[in-house]
């Protein structure tokens, strides 16, 4: 049966397009990049019907006092804003007011497969802008107060109701002292009341104030966008390690200076030509930008399952498939894949099997039959990822 199957069904990509349609509320998602994103605000009322969250308040405050966790709580009290970084514990959460606070917890992809699974209907925007599920919940009142976000993001409602106030003034002058971002002269555009599954995407700088009304906890599917100045630092760091210059200052023609604490003309003419070597093309820039964004952040920490051989992981990923650990990011441009900062090659055999892990962050048991028989190598290479907690069954 299985042999009869064409190789373009066995490897065939499961479609984001259908769900995105939903969540976007019937727009397609082209519409939606040409019309809305980084340009407007969009609410999507039932852009998840029936969707009440993925983890009870309780599970949000347990992450919260992991140390692996990072997270927050954003009070207001005596008219001052307060911020306390986690992880905390459970006397933390005893002493806080009935009113008036958020926490709020990054990255709950990364320890929850209902997270991930959410963030698979959006992955009609590219991987590489794609940053974290952070999920908040407050009782009445509670917030981050008035602010701007550098980052697209969708603002999903679970439990409970949330009043978003909206802005797209342009004065984005911030409290002095504050120890969190908050928008001195917020002056409300629109509001809207969202209930559970509704859906508010926001482009950068969108001014926003997000107020429990009672009970409620929010879902917001945050894009990166780093900045170029970052980018530059960390591609010189990259290409550091990539240049070699031969050769020293040298000067047997050296001549008698008048100061001799002023920089020699000619030692500056041979440095600045040699630095004309150093240059880079769209290739090493796609090299830099693969590892860097596939990147775990620096506080990530894999977990290695118990070692396994070779000829074991294989048996049992041909039965069972694979799929990436929730931690970990794959991309893939031109003939490189990806894995969490570390290049590896894609061949011609390699190549569908590679695409469709790093696209839809799985390979079902039958992908991966057919990956071993067409490529024994890239065995070897899925299983060292194993062994590092990178993928997993
Ligand atoms: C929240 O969930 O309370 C904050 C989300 C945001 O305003 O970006
Ligand atoms: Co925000």
């Amino acid at each position: 049966m299985q042999d009869k199957l064409s190789k373009k069904n066995i490897f065939k990509a499961t479609a984001s397009a259908n769900s995105a349609l939903n969540l976007l509320g019937g727009m397609p998602p082209e519409q939606f990049l040409a019309e809305y994103w980084q340009k407007k605000p969009l609410l999507i009322r039932q852009a998840f019907t029936q969707f009440n969250g993925l983890l009870e308040p309780n599970d949000l405050a347990g992450l919260a006092c992991d140390e692996d966790v990072q997270s927050r709580i954003v009070e207001y009290k005596a008219k001052q804003w307060h911020l306390q970084q986690g992880p905390f514990d459970e006397d933390t959460f005893a002493n806080l007011p009935e009113k008036d606070w958020t926490l709020l917890v990054q990255s709950v992809n990364h320890h929850l497969e209902e997270a991930e699974a959410l963030l698979k209907h959006f992955h009609f925007i590219p991987h590489a802008r794609l940053d974290d599920l952070m999920v908040s919940y407050a009782p009445d009142g509670g917030g981050v107060g008035p602010h701007f976000d550098s980052y697209d993001v969708f603002l999903l409602q679970g439990m409970g109701q949330r009043l978003w106030r909206i802005s797209e003034q342009t004065d984005l002058t911030l409290i002095e002292d504050a120890p969190l971002k908050i928008l001195k002269h917020f002056k409300t555009e629109q509001e809207f009341l969202l209930n559970p599954g509704d859906m508010l995407y926001l482009p950068p700088q969108v001014a926003h104030w997000g107020i429990a009304v009672g009970e409620c906890m929010t879902y917001s599917i945050g894009f990166r966008a780093p900045s170029m100045q970052e980018l530059a630092a960390q591609f010189l760091l990259y290409m550091h390690e990539r240049v070699a210059l031969a050769g020293m200052v040298n000067d047997p023609q050296l001549v008698l200076q008048k100061h001799p604490a002023e920089l020699p003309k000619a030692m500056l003419k041979q440095v600045a030509e040699a630095f004309k070597q150093i240059s880079w093309q769209e290739d090493d820039v796609a090299q830099f930008l693969g590892c860097y964004l596939s990147e775990p952040k620096s506080h990530i920490v894999f977990e290695p399952p118990k070692p396994c051989s070779l000829n074991t992981f294989s048996k049992r990923m041909q039965t069972q498939g694979l799929k990436l650990a929730l931690k970990s990011q794959a991309l893939f441009y031109k003939d490189t894949f990806f894995m969490n900062g570390e290049p590896c090659a894609i061949t011609k055999t390699t190549e569908e099997c590679l695409k469709i892990l790093a696209d839809t962050r799985a390979l079902n048991a039958m992908q991966c039959s057919a990956c071993v028989q067409q490529c024994p190598n890239l065995l070897t290479h899925l299983h060292a990822w194993y062994l590092a907690g990178y993928i997993t069954y």
